[in-house]
């Protein structure tokens, strides 16, 4: 997909050994439409050739303010001017430095003072020079004036230590590019999304769950993050990383998931709920672990009926949030959507067939049909990432034409 289509994105890289992603990152970021100018610091070309980067960006490198050749073509104020975005990757602690000082005693330091257009930062570096207290003052100070601040990752680095300033991956640049030029179409909004399953405790070793991984909720979050809203998400145990700029409350059962929900529902213009909630858990749960008996073959465990969370949000008489749930069927997918839509008084259903092998828990992928009173929308097979931006766009359009009617 074009994500990135007619966005021009200045690459400045410096010299770490994480120079030789740059070519995939290009790669990747014009395959998605971007137009990629590289600059070059000198300590860079001992990492990756500028013949390289003019090879994948199919434009000449700019590293030198005083190449008159340069200058000619395209001058260094003029490709100041000229980015949507200017990507420092990576940001070794050297070029940090040089920024937060406000040098400019080369290309790239140069374009960095002279340009008004956004910058991102991926920093790059030792871990032990990462943690230095002037690197960490150097990065606090560049956020403070706006600078973009994009990872790094934790991990293994090429030095061998293990710790936290390995470039992000290219493929984790692009997204955050993306996201950054992402339409903020739910700018001021707030969304309240529950996500993954919940435990129901049977004694203090065992539960009773299912097999949601969380990822469908979470792809909400993030999307509805890069739309701009203001996102929270209230999570049954899953074993992901919390997306960025995400409010994130951890539960494990359906009542702590409902006590969470219903104190913060009314303060939220969009609901949604994606989570795998017990329908029911045990009426009792054991003090200490059950034991296994030598006289009986069965045991038997007495269910309750759990709150319904969704419909209890549904039903508030007062500053009552859009309210979106999701359906997940094995048989008659429409039938018992639509009237899942209807009892629990619903704005939009989602419903997916989950019997269907590669789709709906725990898979990166979801088919979806959107149902809402007079009207459906099918989402064929997706990533759960790209399901969820058109969930967003359509939760988008609701919001707007119930304000314009
Ligand atoms: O987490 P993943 O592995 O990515 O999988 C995604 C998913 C399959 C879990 C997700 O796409 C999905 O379908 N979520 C809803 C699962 C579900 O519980 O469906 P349901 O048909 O049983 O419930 C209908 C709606 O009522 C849901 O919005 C559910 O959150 C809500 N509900 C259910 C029971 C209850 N006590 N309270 C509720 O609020």
């Amino acid at each position: 997909m074009q994500t990135l289509a007619g966005k021009k994105i200045l690459l400045g890289i410096s010299g770490g050994i994480a120079a030789y992603k740059c070519a995939e990152l290009t790669r990747r970021l014009i395959e998605r439409g971007a137009e990629v100018r590289v600059v070059m610091t000198n300590a860079a070309k001992e990492f990756i050739t500028p013949l390289t980067m003019q090879a994948v960006s199919g434009h000449p490198v700019s590293d030198s303010i005083f190449d008159p050749a340069a200058e000619a073509s395209m001058g260094h104020i003029e490709l100041a001017k000229w980015a949507d975005l200017v990507l420092l990757a990576p940001a070794t602690a050297d070029l940090i430095a040089r920024m937060a000082a406000g040098m400019g005693n080369d290309l790239l330091t140069t374009l960095v003072l002279a340009t008004d257009s956004p910058i991102a930062a991926s920093p790059a570096m030792n871990q032990q020079m990462y943690s230095n207290v002037a690197t960490q003052e150097n990065i606090a100070t560049l956020a403070r004036r706006n600078m973009q601040i994009w990872g790094p990752a934790a991990g293994e680095q090429a030095c061998g230590d293990v710790g936290p300033g390995r470039m992000l991956e290219p493929m984790q640049l692009v997204e955050k590019c993306e996201a950054y030029f992402q339409p903020k179409l739910l700018a001021g909004k707030s969304i309240l999304i529950t996500a993954g399953p919940t435990r129901e405790a049977i004694d203090p070793v065992r539960y009773i769950s299912n097999h949601s991984s969380g990822k469908m909720g979470y792809a909400l979050a993030e999307a509805a993050a890069q739309y701009g809203a203001n996102v929270t998400i209230i999570s049954g145990p899953v074993s992901l990383g919390t997306p960025n700029s995400v409010n994130r409350i951890n539960i494990d059962s359906a009542q702590e998931m409902h006590e969470q929900v219903m104190s913060l529902a009314e303060k939220h213009d969009v609901f949604i709920g994606c989570a795998a909630v017990a329908d029911y858990r045990p009426a009792n749960i054991a003090e200490n672990k059950i034991k296994k008996t030598d006289d009986k073959n069965d045991m038997s465990i007495e269910m309750v009926k759990n709150p319904d969370i969704i419909g209890s949000v549904a039903a508030l008489k007062s500053n009552r949030p859009f309210t979106v749930g999701f359906a997940a069927e094995t048989q008659d997918v429409e039938k018992y959507a639509k009237s899942k839509l209807t009892k629990k008084n619903l704005d939009m259903i989602c419903a997916n067939d989950v019997s269907i092998e590669g789709q709906g828990f725990n898979s990166n992928d979801n088919a979806l049909t959107l149902y809402w009173h007079g009207g459906e929308q099918r989402l064929p097979l997706h990533s759960k990432k790209e399901l969820a931006k058109s969930i967003m766009q359509n939760i988008h359009e609701k919001l707007t034409s119930s304000k314009s009617e």
